[in-house]
């Protein structure tokens, strides 16, 4: 039997070379919330169903840029969407190969990386027409020979950089805290998304794959502040929601079983490989086998959700 994994694992590497790498945007308009983290692990869990896989990081400090294991590097996002209008045109699906290069030694060999570096923050106050295009245009210049981009947005209310992003991207991933920043994040992105993806808008097919709950405490540690969130969030967002309620409350000890549903927990092991720059696939442990298996079905339903942000 084919399982769905299987078949969407064979949809992604089947896609005719004249179509579009399948692209996955992590974003939420507030800071703190878990987007890096929950790319990252879905670039590795992506990597291990065998996909050639590229992280491209949009924040200027280039954090999963360096959790990707790659530094200084020569030529970043910066220099494809960038305009010297001294100089002739260049063609972003062109520059994009320059751009692209091999994850760090802590990686497998089919996760590549469109790095940041700190001088794309200039790129939010660029005037050049059209720049928001560039990112789009360059993910087409990867067809054929990567599967799945998975993009990490900066916190911001806006901007050029989101723009670019939500332009670009075939789907975005909420990821969501169990706080105000959390439901406020997703809220304000959802509203800039409404923009986007209206019919008429500059990427009318973007599909909102869901809202993920992220570095979700134990039962134990949850407080009133967070069972209020998580309730809110569920109200606002409804179906696009991941995880059940059982899958957050989860205590450890008895009760219900579901520690590695589609929700994100905190667990110290997260931190250790952002420290480490290697995968959560690659760390020893329970949790972080756990980490794997929900981030493996934040991924599958992400790329199985189908269109519609109204
Ligand atoms: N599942 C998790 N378990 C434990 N710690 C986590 C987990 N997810 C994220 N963290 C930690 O929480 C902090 C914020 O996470 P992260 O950097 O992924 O959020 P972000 O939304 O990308 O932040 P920013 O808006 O600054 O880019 C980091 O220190 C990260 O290591
Ligand atoms: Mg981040």
């Amino acid at each position: 039997m084919v399982t769905t994994k299987e078949k969407i694992i064979a949809a992604l590497k089947n896609r005719e070379p004249s179509d579009q790498p399948e692209s996955l945007a992590d974003a939420s308009e507030k800071g703190g919330v878990g987007k890096t983290s929950v790319t990252s692990g879905l670039i590795a869990v992506a990597a291990e169903m065998g996909l050639e896989v590229v992280g491209g990081d949009l924040d200027p400090r280039a954090t999963l840029t360096k959790e990707l294991g790659v530094t200084d590097p020569e030529f970043s996002i910066n220099d494809v969407m960038y305009v010297d209008p001294e100089e002739p045109p260049t063609d972003p699906a062109e520059l994009v190969h320059d751009a692209l290069v091999p994850a760090g030694p802590g990686w497998p060999s089919n996760v590549r990386v469109l790095a940041s570096e700190r001088a794309l923050g200039r790129r939010e106050l660029d005037p050049t027409p059209g720049m928001e295009l560039r990112l789009r245009r360059a993910l087409q210049g990867l067809k054929g020979d990567v599967d799945l981009v998975i993009l990490d947005a900066p916190p911001r209310p806006g901007g050029k950089l989101m723009g670019a992003i939500l332009i670009a991207a075939n789907r975005v991933l909420i990821p969501a805290t169990l706080t105000e920043d959390g439901y406020d994040g997703a809220v304000e992105l959802m509203r800039s998304i409404s923009h986007i993806a209206a019919p008429g808008g500059l990427n009318p097919n973007l599909v909102v794959a869901g809202v993920v709950f992220s570095i979700v405490p134990k039962r134990g540690e949850m407080r009133d502040v967070h069972f209020h969130h998580e309730k809110a969030i569920r109200e606002e967002f409804g179906d696009l929601v991941m995880g059940d309620p059982e899958d957050v409350y989860w205590s450890g000890e008895g009760g219900v079983l579901r520690p590695d549903g589609p929700v994100i927990r905190n667990y110290a092991i997260r931190e250790e490989c952002r420290t480490a720059c290697i995968p959560i696939t690659a760390a020893p442990g329970r949790e972080a086998k756990r980490l794997v298996s929900s981030y493996e079905q934040v991924l599958l339903r992400s790329l199985a959700a189908k269109g519609g942000v109204a």
